[in-house]
């Protein structure tokens, strides 16, 4: 299901009723990589069926494995074992993923596998030595273009060794290309994280067999393990979530129920924030579905207030922050944001889009080297026209801004939604939003 590149947003409507959103897209990946080296099927129910999951099925397909996708999220993989793979014949286009590219440089390097690894212009701009350099240091030799950019190519066929490796910045793309790597490499690789990044990886090796240790912030594996294939039940995306979280938060008299979210403790920042700006949230029905534990979440509308965001809080709202900086836009008082600068490597630099997006609807926002201010006022957001720079995260939460907008707004660029929310635009008007495409 793609999204039009332009969409309008009239202001008003109210969110309200029971949504679920697709299934989450960290933990989709993940699901169809193990499954794709495992021994046996691997089935997955609500798989995202975004363009990114779609990229990394491709490459699969592209390396010899028999995946079968449904549009309903059902998938299934005949699992014959890492040592099935054979060597892509062409180039692989991971698309504007980069979960895609990252953990799979990291897997098909441990494994061996010569491969070429590009995307679409945005991907081809995003660092990648964050994780060649890790990867050298346990034997790969993996080229990037001068700037240290995709296309990235896997030339040796050296084994890999394992390392201790501290991460310098919180990334769990980079965690999980060197623990994936570290699975085929000799010895133990372990990884020590300042700050816990998102452990999908760590549950999910779990959940097809593999022995990982945790110790304090270290996480630990042998290599020569291997993955036996197994059922996955994928939560609903809580980054997709927070889009109608956030609208609905901030909208008096709204209410609305989220089902089947994903709530794992490393994801949840957003909620945390939204509180700690006065927001009213509340967790039911909190079960696990398999490794990951999911809610369903309900939220009341009330004015919000701004806040200096916590440094702790900023990996596991990492995804979440163009939405949240709409709610600063509208809330009571300054909204602090630092310590963010990834932000600046996402599918667009989600410092300066975001400001200057802000700014063009009229609220003052000043961009920082590691994050933002933004002097939020209930009414502050004007209408206009925002570029979303293909960044799907940043045209939808420019849509929530049109809700609480003094005149519409139009979006362009917005084809990448169908990266990580196809089906957003229904999904929205269903809630009471008004979308519809540009005429
Ligand atoms: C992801 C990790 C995060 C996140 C991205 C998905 C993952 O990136 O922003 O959307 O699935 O591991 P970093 O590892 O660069 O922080």
């Amino acid at each position: 299901m793609s999204a039009p590149d332009r969409l309008i947003v009239t202001p008003g409507g109210r969110l309200s009723g029971t949504l679920t959103v697709p299934g989450d897209k960290s933990i989709s990946h993940r699901a169809v990589m193990f499954g794709a080296i495992a021994r046996g099927e691997t089935v997955i129910e609500g798989c995202l069926m975004g363009d990114d999951v779609r990229a990394t099925i491709n490459a699969f397909r592209a390396m010899g494995v028999a995946i079968e996708a449904h549009d309903d999220g059902r998938v299934a993989i005949d699992g014959r074992g890492a040592d099935a793979l054979r060597e892509p014949e062409h180039a692989l286009d991971m698309g504007n993923s980069g979960t895609s590219i990252r953990l799979l440089t990291g897997l098909l390097a441990g494994l061996g596998i010569r491969a070429q690894l590009g995307g679409d212009a945005s991907l081809n701009h995003r660092p990648m030595r964050r994780v060649t350099e890790p990867l050298a240091l346990m034997g790969a030799d993996i080229a990037t273009t001068d700037a240290g950019t995709p296309p990235l190519r896997i030339r040796s066929r050296a084994p890999l060794h394992g390392i201790r490796y501290e991460l310098p910045v919180a990334s769990a793309q980079v965690k999980s290309a060197v623990l994936l790597a570290g699975l085929n490499a000799s010895g133990e690789t372990r990884v020590v994280e300042r700050l816990p990044s998102r452990d999908h990886t760590e549950r999910m090796l779990r959940a097809f067999g593999v022995q990982v240790e945790l110790a304090g912030h270290t996480i630990g594996l042998r290599g020569g393990q291997t993955l036996t294939g197994t059922r996955i039940s994928v939560p609903g995306d809580i980054s997709s979530a927070a889009f109608f979280l956030v609208g609905a938060a901030m909208s008096e008299g709204a209410s609305l129920r989220l089902e089947n979210i994903g709530m794992n403790p490393t994801r949840t920042g957003v909620i945390d924030i939204l509180r700690l700006m006065g927001a009213d949230i509340e967790l039911l029905a909190e079960r696990a579905a398999g490794a990951e534990p999911v809610a369903d979440i309900v939220v009341r509308g009330r004015r919000l207030h701004g806040v200096d965001i916590p440094a702790a809080l900023v990996p596991s709202a990492i995804d979440e922050f163009p939405a949240l900086f709409i709610a600063a836009a509208n809330a009571e008082g300054t909204t602090r944001l630092g310590q963010a600068d990834e932000l600046r490597h996402k599918e667009s630099d989600r410092i300066d889009v975001m400001a200057s997006g802000l700014h063009e609807l009229g609220v003052e926002a000043t961009a920082l080297d590691d994050g933002i201010v933004i002097v939020g006022r209930p009414g502050a957001l004007g209408g206009g026209a925002i570029d979303s720079r293909g960044d799907h995260r940043i045209a939808m939460s420019f849509a929530v801004a049109g809700m609480f907008a003094s005149a519409p707004i139009e979006l362009t660029g917005c084809t990448a939604i169908a990266t990580s929310f196809p089906g957003f635009v229904a999904t929205a008007r269903r809630a009471g939003m008004a979308i519809a495409a540009a005429p």
